[in-house]
Order: C-alpha cells, then structure tokens, then sequence
C-alpha cells in the first residue's frame, strides 16, 4: 500500500519546503495540466526537473495534457519514477508506454471517470500501473465518485488474471473517509491531495491515510 501526496494542494511558492513535508511518503505525485485536456494550468517538464533536484521521494507525474505521445517521455528522461499519460489523449498508448519503460520510468495509464477499462485490458503487459480517476482530472478538493470503485475491481481482476505487477492507482477526493474503500475495491496506491496537504501534520495524515488502506 502506497501514499502518494498530490502537490496541487501544496504551496506552489515553497514546493522544496512542501515536498520535505511528505518525505516519509511513498512518492510525490505531480499534476501536469496543460489547460487543453483540462480547464487548468499548472507546470511542466521545466518546474518537474527542479523538483527532481530537490525531492526526497521519487515522482509520480500524473499528465493531464494532450498529445503525450510527445511530451511524457521527456520527463522520464529527466528522471521521474513514475509517469502516466492518459489513455484519452494518447494516439498509440502501446508505444507510449514501451517508450517510458525505456526512458527509465515506471509507465502508467490513467483513465477519466468516463473512460471504460475493458477496450484497454490488453495493454496490461506494457503498464507498469493503472490509474483510475475518481473525480473528473483538473482540481484538487472535489468530491469522491465512489461508482468509479468498480472500475477499480475491474482492474484489479485483470491484473491477477495476466499475472504480473501492475500497480492499481486511485486519485481524487481519496481522504480518510474514502480510502478504505478503495482499498477494499482493489487499489494499492492512492493519492491524496487535501487530504494530506490540508493537514496540519502532512506526515501524520500520510502515516493514517496508510495505515487505513493496510487494515
Ligand atoms: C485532479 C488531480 C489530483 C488532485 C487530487 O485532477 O489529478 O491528483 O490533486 O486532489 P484531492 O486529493 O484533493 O482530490
Ligand atoms: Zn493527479
């Protein structure tokens, strides 16, 4: 079970400082939103290789941009964990995620609440993790959609079938209300954004957030 704090909740001003507030996390999951895909506008590959130079944990880039099939390699290149792209913007998703294994990276593929699993299930051998969207991507602080829970159990019934460790990955409105579900539901690692940012002790909330999806 793995905690991965979303910086969209963190102070942009002071992102060195905020990221030494998750250390005892798993990673740091970092927005990338191009206003095109989504309706918001956060940073990109220059801000990520600045994180890169100062992070205490490894980064997870959830890419919330169009034509990834050109732009998320480069931040594998530059040394991001984990990186996935969306399934919905992707032109050959297939050679996108050969191409961020062999750019270093862990490679994920995220789906949009709208999005169904089954048209995507023989990507598996090429993921390294699935991404299932629990708000609509493009804000922090929205409410769970826990009729996303099943789509989560669907990948995670695919994994087991192909074998194989593909991680199963939940993002938005994940807090200590909901994450017990998630887990039930077939998700290992979770993002949090609110949850852990709006904390006073963001390195107690991640120390909960996991212990509830462990019990
Ligand atoms: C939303 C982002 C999330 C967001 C989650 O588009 O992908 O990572 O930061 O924020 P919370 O945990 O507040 O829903
Ligand atoms: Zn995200």
């Amino acid at each position: 079970m793995q905690i991965s704090p979303s910086i969209l909740s963190a102070d942009f001003a002071n992102l060195e400082a905020e990221l030494r507030r998750i250390e005892d996390a798993d990673w740091a999951h970092v927005d990338v939103m191009d206003n095109h895909f989504v309706p918001n506008l956060t940073l990109g590959l220059p801000v990520v290789e600045a994180l890169l130079a100062v992070t205490p944990v490894p980064l997870d880039c959830h890419l919330m941009i169009e034509d990834p099939d050109r732009w998320a390699p480069a931040y594998a290149e530059a040394g991001a964990g984990s990186v996935t792209f969306h399934v919905e913007a992707a032109r050959d998703p297939r050679a996108l995620a050969r191409a961020l294994r062999a750019a270093g990276a862990r490679s994920g593929m995220a789906l949009k609440p709208g999005t169904a699993w089954a048209p995507y299930e023989d990507l598996l051998p090429d993921l390294d993790m699935v991404l299932v969207m629990t708000v609509e991507p493009g804000f922090g602080g929205q409410s769970f959609m826990a009729d996303q829970l099943a789509k989560v159990t669907a990948v995670r019934q695919s994994v087991r079938r192909h074998g194989g460790e593909v991680w199963v990955q939940v993002d938005g409105g994940v807090s200590a209300e909901t994450i017990e579900r998630c887990a039930e539901a077939g998700a290992d690692v979770f993002v949090a954004g609110s949850a852990v940012y709006g904390a006073d002790d963001a390195g107690a909330a991640v120390g909960r957030l996991r212990e509830l999806a462990t019990r």
